[in-house]
């Protein structure tokens, strides 16, 4: 899909670009009551536009949102907290309007200078963002001559901010949107083959759509985590204490067919690590399918389906990734998930695998291996990556079609 994006943005200088941003960001909170951003990772994302923006004279005013506030004004989803480090990366004050539209930030705009930079208060404060109320979205886009969207991670979402006033303004796509949207389609839209996929986490239920969406378009399929127990099980093998979505066998055998009648080749486990508790340093055993005990848990991928995994990834153009092998986040049991990960960011870094990775717990996962830098795209967005591996259309995205 082709999008407008920034460059096609002329004579801006003066103007007010109002640039829908994610800082939907983990934040603690203090013994003092206060709140503060605990991963700064998607203000860092959002530099190049507001920069690129300033260099061009615009004025910035940043539209974000924080949490579920379903339409009320929530103290503790205030946008306030991200003020100070956003105004420290960038090396200059931000300014902030605690609302999003009426006489607080028509005020906020009005005082803005070119290359100033504003952040109005969450979206979500307001009903209408999340219904994507005509008239709100209007409120909205009477504060700005133009509108860029710069949040991947929230285009699932047609709401006022993401969709509505795209419609009303001339729309571009930001530079963080720019490359989420060439990296997907180096990924699935128009891959270099054979392109592999990795898909693990441990409900087969959430992954139902991107699973049959995948083996229509993927050579080879990967699945792992507690996802792969069901699929096991669907074969006739025991999982014995399991997490397993039994109700769902007949379901992964279907996926398997369809897998089979689209040449998409499917990888299950050869081998598991079990463990009759989920512990730190718990007592690990590699077993062979069908060797699990009643009282074991599978609780990651063993030797001989990594290795096999690493084969088939090193034949592979192209690596597209989404969910953990095992449950990575108590060792030992993210051993299969390292090594996998490791493997793939050294091709990547190589220049011999184009390697694209999201979701929440695959950004932690990769970064438990220390190896995000090195694949060639790490998408921090959650829902939005799944429904876009899935094939569906993000309304956010539509919006900017040239
Ligand atoms: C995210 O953090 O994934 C996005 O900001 C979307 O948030 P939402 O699921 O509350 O719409």
């Amino acid at each position: 899909m082709a999008f407008r994006t920034l460059d096609q943005a002329v004579d801006l200088k003066g103007k007010t670009a109002l640039v829908r941003v994610d800082f939907n960001v983990p934040m603690s909170e203090g013994e003092n009551g206060c709140r503060t951003v605990s991963d700064d990772t998607r203000l860092r994302s959002a530099l190049p536009t507001i920069r690129k923006l300033q260099a061009a004279g615009a004025k910035v005013v940043l539209l974000a949102h924080f949490d579920r506030p379903k339409g009320k004004r929530v103290p503790s989803m205030s946008l306030k907290p991200v003020v100070r480090p956003l105004a420290e990366l960038l090396g200059q004050p931000v300014a902030f309007a605690d609302d999003c539209v009426g006489p607080a930030a028509q005020a906020a705009v009005a005082a803005l200078q070119p290359g100033g930079v504003l952040l109005l208060e969450n979206l979500r404060y307001h009903a209408g963002e999340e219904k994507n109320d005509p008239e709100f979205a209007a409120q909205l886009a009477a504060l700005g001559d133009l509108y860029v969207n710069d949040a991947f991670s929230a285009a699932h979402r047609a709401h006022a901010s993401t969709e509505g006033v795209a419609r009303l303004l001339p729309a571009y796509a930001g530079e963080a949107m720019r490359r989420e949207l060439d990296a997907l389609d180096k990924a699935l839209g128009h891959p270099e083959r054979p392109v592999m996929g990795i898909v693990g986490g441990s409900k087969v239920s959430t992954k139902l759509e991107l699973l049959r969406h995948l083996v229509t378009k993927l050579d080879k399929l990967a699945i792992g985590g507690g996802m792969a127990n069901t699929f096991l099980y669907a074969q006739g093998h025991d999982v014995g204490a399991s997490y397993c979505e039994k109700e769902l066998a007949e379901t992964a055998r279907d996926i398997i067919r369809l897998a089979g009648q689209n040449n998409c080749k499917l990888f299950l486990p050869l081998d598991i690590v079990v463990a009759e508790k989920l512990a730190p340093g718990a007592a690990a055993r590699v077993r062979g399918l069908g060797e699990v005990d009643e009282d074991e848990r599978i609780l990651d991928a063993g030797p001989e389906t990594v290795e096999r995994l690493c084969r088939a990834i090193s034949n592979s153009k192209t690596l597209v990734w989404n969910g953990p092998l095992g449950v990575f986040e108590i060792p030992p049991f993210d051993k299969g998930t390292v090594a996998a990960a490791r493997h793939a960011a050294n091709l990547a870094k190589s220049g011999k695998l184009v390697a694209v990775a999201g979701g929440g717990d695959t950004v932690a996962a990769l970064n438990a291996a220390g190896v995000t830098g090195d694949f060639t795209f790490v998408s921090t967005a959650g829902g939005a990556f799944l429904e876009w591996m899935e094939g569906k259309t993000l309304p956010g995205v539509a919006a900017l079609e040239a």
